[in-house]
């Protein structure tokens, strides 16, 4: 009797630890990396969420969407090299049984390839980063269908801010729009718009090189909830050293990065990390943004955000007069995105972001605001309205294909709202910049 007992208990026991924790076939899988998300896990659907209204049309329609997704940078793609030197001792070390991984993760990871172009191609778009952008545009085609047929030179302008996966992106999009050829405004060197940051050199030198920028996101590296964090996976996977933060960080990335939207196919990388550990490597991007482009640094965020929505408002006022263009997309970095919203005051938290304590109800989280792809749509609507057919405009918003409800009536604003927003951001300029950055890729 009793040692059938004890043969139960321990079966229920081995049963357990053998069942909880496995990654392959975990139901839910933590699906929010915050900027380095795909956009798949976080869009809404402008087909569906497009605002109908009776007796309105569109007349244009304003996007500024980040690149797809991307190659990690040089820095980081030398660091996650370093940490693939260890995928055999994180094999052996379940091998040995000093580890707590399950046995089809570790094939999983066994029989996982690293493209060669994923450390090769630093920040250059991935396939699933052009499809983002493609599908992005074929939406928005079959949303606004009458808007987005035979365009000619003087109905667009498709503007990529610097660099090779600012113009993939470009392309990606037209080619979704379903054209062969229609011109990207690029390489005259005018990125006032569409990257006002990337060549504004106070902001570059007071903030993002600037050590004291990162205080808050050093502090939380420094914090119980990220060692905690750490140590949890070292008893995971069981290496005879500790991880530094580069290395950690390397293991994040190949979990992130390799993790497909489109076709939602987990990274293997993943399975070395629980959900509890991935949502503070979340935690720390959401510091990195807030410190570096958002309210953390909102005297930047407040004025280079103005100067791009100013263009908004200019364009919105042309197509009202009927000489404006039905399209106008700017291609940019998360940087910008993160200003606009800060421009319009949203998402900010009550208490500033802090390395000393998460709060788990925090507004600002990068994940849902700048993923890849993440992307402002405004849509000018002309309305008549019976009896006298007086003509009447109003503004549609949308953040990630989702209406930005947020603003004004549950994201349609008034031509008057509009304006009493917009108009005051003619007057930004560039004058805190003090001189021109050097543009990097
Ligand atoms: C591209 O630009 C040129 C010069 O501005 C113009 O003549 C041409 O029609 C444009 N092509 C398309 C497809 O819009
Ligand atoms: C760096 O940031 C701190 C805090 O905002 C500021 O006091 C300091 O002047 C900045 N340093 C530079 C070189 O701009
Ligand atoms: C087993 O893993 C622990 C950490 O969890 C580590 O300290 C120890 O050195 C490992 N043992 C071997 C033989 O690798
Ligand atoms: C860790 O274990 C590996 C074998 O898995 C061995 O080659 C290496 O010397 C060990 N390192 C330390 C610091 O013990
Ligand atoms: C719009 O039209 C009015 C009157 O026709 C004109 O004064 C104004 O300059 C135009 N504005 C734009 C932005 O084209
Ligand atoms: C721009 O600034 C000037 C001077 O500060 C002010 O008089 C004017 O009303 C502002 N314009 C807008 C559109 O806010």
């Amino acid at each position: 009797m009793l040692p059938n007992i004890i043969i139960l208990l321990t079966c229920l026991f081995v049963k357990s630890v053998v069942c909880v924790g496995c990654y392959w076939n975990a139901d839910c899988k933590y699906k929010y990396f915050s900027s380095k998300t795909p956009y798949e896990f976080v869009r809404g659907d402008i087909r569906d969420t497009f605002v109908k209204q009776k007796g309105c049309d569109p007349l244009s329609v304003w996007i500024i969407t980040r690149h797809g997704k991307r190659n990690p940078g040089v820095k980081y793609a030398r660091h996650i090299e370093d940490i693939l030197q260890y995928k055999d001792n994180i094999i052996s070390s379940f091998e040995i049984g000093n580890s707590s991984l399950c046995a089809q993760d570790i094939d999983n990871l066994r029989n996982s390839k690293i493209d060669k172009s994923f450390l090769g191609e630093p920040i250059q778009i991935v396939s699933e980063g052009y499809q983002e952008l493609l599908r992005l545009g074929s939406r928005l085609k079959e949303a606004l269908p009458e808007l987005l047929n035979g365009l000619q030179a003087e109905n667009y302008l498709f503007r990529p801010a610097y660099g090779r996966r600012m113009y993939d992106s470009a392309r990606a999009f037209i080619e979704g729009l379903n054209y062969d050829k229609l011109n990207i405004t690029d390489g005259d060197d005018d990125y006032s718009i569409v990257a006002p940051h990337a060549t504004c050199g106070a902001y570059k030198s007071e903030v993002v090189q600037n050590q004291s920028t990162y205080h808050e996101v050093l502090e939380y590296l420094n914090s119980k909830d990220f060692i905690d964090m750490k140590n949890r996976v070292e008893q995971r996977i069981g290496l005879n050293f500790t991880l530094t933060d580069n290395q950690i960080t390397a293991l994040y990335d190949l979990c992130r990065y390799q993790f497909d939207g489109i076709r939602d196919k987990p990274s293997p990388w993943c399975s070395i990390f629980s959900t509890a550990d991935l949502e503070v490597f979340e935690y720390l991007g959401d510091l990195n943004h807030y410190y570096r482009n958002s309210y953390g640094a909102s005297k930047y965020a407040k004025e280079l955000g103005q100067i791009s929505l100013a263009d908004l408002y200019r364009n919105f006022l042309e197509a009202r007069n009927g000489t404006g263009k039905r399209i106008v997309s700017y291609f940019t970095h998360a940087t910008l995105l993160d200003m606009i919203l800060v421009v319009l005051n949203l998402y900010k938290d009550t208490n500033p972001l802090t390395g000393a304590h998460r709060d788990w109800n925090r507004k600002w989280r990068s994940t849902f605001l700048t993923s890849f792809a993440g992307n402002f749509i405004a849509v000018l609507n002309r309305c008549t309205t019976d009896p006298g057919n007086t003509l009447d405009f109003n503004i549609a918003f949308y953040l990630n294909e989702k209406p930005l409800l947020e603003l004004c009536n549950g994201g349609v604003c008034s031509w008057q709202e509009f304006e009493d927003i917009f108009k005051p951001f003619l007057n930004a300029t560039t004058d805190i910049c003090m001189f021109k950055s050097e543009l990097v890729d």
